[in-house]
């Protein structure tokens, strides 16, 4: 039996701007995209002999053929020809489900990345593709670091690392709000909250931390807030401790704030536990992390 691991880091959303609607049905987007040391690990086991299996240390995730993490292990190994003889895909999840931060996607790009490590198949661009077929964040999730992304996500371009002392407390409200339904919704009514992109790319290489946070943007985020007062009331508490932006990421329900001081992300995310269940510290991750493990 073979043992691989594999790290999943959560991605978070600086801008999120909605161009249109496309002929397919999907959106075309423009996004600037960060992953963060909140990260969910991975273990594959291939060859056990035995039906496969996706575990879980969270019991409501699906643990058949609906969870990423196997639709991404089949979506490989159908096009690699290839038959694992058995494979168990253990999950530690760290990343808030239901939260706008790719966990899942995340999880599936990081068995995408375990397998072409041990099988090497694809080239990087051709796991890209693959992981277009599994889910519109695979692609973004497997290329990692803070990216433009555009298209559904996948297309991608490097941008420079965050200034390393950026400190991030991530709060996840107890509520969950439907993506396709947000889309849909955006469809109906328009946008009335859209990113500079252009600002926050120019931000992000002068390494301006304070324009960085005046800059982040979610289109999605004046329909969620209006529907949640729990994401103006986080973002206001964080606002209120010193951050220099506060966002909802995705479609939510994380809200991010963005602090130059530790000192002061751990007074904010001190008080967001007494109104939020879950509270986390994190940091950017360079672009290179996922290369450092090998
Ligand atoms: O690709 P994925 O399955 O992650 O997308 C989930 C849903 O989000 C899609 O079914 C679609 O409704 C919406 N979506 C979209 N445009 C995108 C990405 C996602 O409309 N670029």
């Amino acid at each position: 039996m073979t043992v691989l691991q594999e790290t999943a880091p959560g991605k978070l959303n600086l801008t999120l701007d909605v161009l249109g609607k496309r002929p397919d049905g999907y959106h075309e987007l423009e996004m600037v995209m960060i992953s963060v040391s909140l990260y969910d690990s991975l273990t594959l086991e291939l060859g056990t002999g035995e039906p496969w299996a996706v575990v879980c240390n969270r019991p409501d995730l699906p643990d058949g053929p609906d969870n990423l993490c196997w639709k991404a292990a089949k979506a490989y190994c159908d096009a690699a020809g290839i038959d694992p003889e058995g494979l168990r895909i253990r999950v530690d999840k760290r990343i808030p489900a239901q939260g706008g931060m790719a966990g899942g996607s995340s999880d599936a790009a990081a068995v995408l990345r375990a397998l072409n490590r041990h099988y090497g198949r694809f080239s990087d661009e051709a796991l890209r593709a693959l992981g277009l077929t599994v889910g519109s964040d695979v692609p973004y999730c497997l290329f990692g670091g803070v990216a433009l992304a555009r298209g559904r996500g996948e297309q991608l371009t490097r941008l420079p690392d965050l200034p390393g002392e950026l400190n991030f407390v991530l709060a996840k409200p107890d509520f969950s709000v439907s993506t396709p339904e947000l889309f849909r919704e955006i469809d109906e009514k328009g946008l009335t909250a859209r990113p500079d992109t252009e600002a926050m790319v120019s931000a992000i290489e002068r390494k301006d931390r304070n324009a960085i946070g005046a800059s982040l943007q979610n289109a999605f985020e004046p329909l969620v807030a209006a529907r949640y007062p729990i994401v103006d009331k986080l973002r206001r508490t964080m606002l209120g401790h010193g951050a220099v932006g506060a966002r909802l990421t995705g479609t939510g329900s994380v809200v991010f704030g963005l602090f130059c001081s530790k000192f002061r992300a751990f007074s904010a995310a001190l008080e967001l536990e007494e109104i939020c269940p879950q509270v986390h510290l994190a940091t950017a991750l360079p672009a290179g992390v996922f290369k450092l493990k090998r």
